[in-house]
């Protein structure tokens, strides 16, 4: 198999994973995804730059089968996605040395028993010469575990940043093709992993505009050229920035139609207010999908029906996820309804109490809802549709 050239002396030597459908057995993945692995060739070393899933090995070992000698083995991230292959590699190339900062040797030792005597620490800010390429080591904690690092080639202004600017996109392409379809798998790869890291972000962005760049990549999803280094940053700035949006996502799941009515009249009113609404019935609902809508709307609302006295699991599941994902919201509330007794509105607002948004007072109701019931969630509509004003997003 070959590798790729990304631009002088860098190549692209890392896995695509065409049929995969799920992360973490948990998110799903539309368009597949790439481990993104990076040799660089200087004049006197050799070094590659994170590996690939262990289940993509034998395609990376293949790309690299005409390569003589790897001198540096550098893990950004010790999850296995990227690290998996660095055992192999090692059994490949006995004197290479893996470099990765002090959190990342432990954590390499713990997840792949690598021998802590091959593994060379390196700080924030030091370098490492291949002869005519310098690889500059930037410390980038929290996208998404706390031993994250960036590379920076200075000769070339080549960022590799691992997860950050990350897409779960499989692409026969190195670079991005389709601008558009690359910032929507950007999008749902920040809102499934990066959304809880918001600060660290703005940090790390911060910090990258210190430096001239001129290619960013990740190790997932293509790579960005010049003309799109601007665009992927940007999008990230808005991303992570305070500023929410006039919209309202309601995840929800009905079973004989009285919450689902609920979710209808609600939308209808918000939308006649004015309001942005997003409705996800959560029988039928891609999480990712879900999770995008998440990045910057102003307010989220549950609907759940009541299950053995609880809330509807799947929508107990999307609020725990969406506690877990800590969005920017910052209007929540609950509205469903039972059919003899529960609690499942007062489980699901202790499931979202992570979140900095301010609760409106719940709807819930027994049965079908009634005139007087449709008047409650009017009232709901109303109280929502100010606050957004108040707040000034219309
Ligand atoms: Fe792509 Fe955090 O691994």
């Amino acid at each position: 198999m070959e590798s790729k050239k990304v631009c002088d002396g860098v190549f692209w030597v890392g896995a695509l994973d065409w049929d995969r459908r799920l992360f973490d057995s948990l998110i799903p993945l539309p368009d597949g995804t790439s481990y993104n692995a990076y040799l660089v060739k200087g004049s006197d070393k050799t070094a590659l730059i994170d590996t690939v899933d262990p289940s993509k090995t034998s395609e990376l070992m293949a790309r690299l089968a005409g390569v003589e000698r790897i001198d540096y083995i550098i893990s950004q991230h010790s999850e296995q996605d990227h690290s998996g292959a660095i055992p192999a590699v090692l059994a490949r190339f006995k004197d290479a040395k893996v470099v990765t900062n002090s959190k990342g040797k432990e954590m390499l030792a713990a997840h792949l028993g690598i021998d802590p005597a091959a593994i060379m620490v390196v700080n924030d800010g030091e370098t490492l010469s291949l002869g005519d390429k310098t690889i500059e080591f930037i410390s980038t904690p929290w996208v998404h575990w706390p031993e994250t690092m960036s590379c920076y080639i200075r000769e070339d202004q080549v960022l590799f940043t691992c997860d950050l600017f990350g897409a779960h996109l499989a692409s026969s392409s190195v670079f991005v093709e389709d601008d558009h379809e690359t910032c929507l798998a950007a999008k749902r790869y920040y809102a499934e992993v990066m959304m809880p890291f918001r600060s660290a972000i703005k940090k790390h962005l911060e910090r990258f505009s210190r430096y001239e760049i001129s290619v960013v990549a990740p190790s997932h999803g293509p790579v960005h050229p010049i003309e799109h280094v601007g665009c992927v940053m940007d999008f990230h700035r808005q991303w992570v920035s305070d500023k929410v949006s006039n919209t309202v996502v309601i995840p929800y799941a009905s079973m004989h139609g009285s919450t689902e009515m609920m979710v209808s009249h609600l939308a209808e009113m918000l939308s006649n207010g004015g309001v942005r609404v997003e409705r996800y019935n959560l029988a039928v609902t891609d999480t990712g999908r879900l999770l995008m809508a998440m990045v910057d709307a102003a307010t989220v609302v549950f609907g759940t029906p009541t299950v053995l006295t609880g809330a509807h699991p799947m929508v107990a599941s999307a609020a725990f996820v969406i506690n877990a994902l800590k969005p920017k919201a910052i209007f929540a509330s609950v509205i469903g309804s039972y059919g003899w007794g529960g609690k499942s509105v007062e489980q699901i607002t202790s499931m979202i109490s992570g979140l900095k948004a301010e609760m409106l007072e719940p709807v819930v109701i027994k049965g079908r809802p009634t005139q007087a019931d449709f008047g409650r969630v009017e009232v709901l509509a109303g109280l929502i549709i100010s606050k957004h004003r108040e707040a000034g997003l219309f």
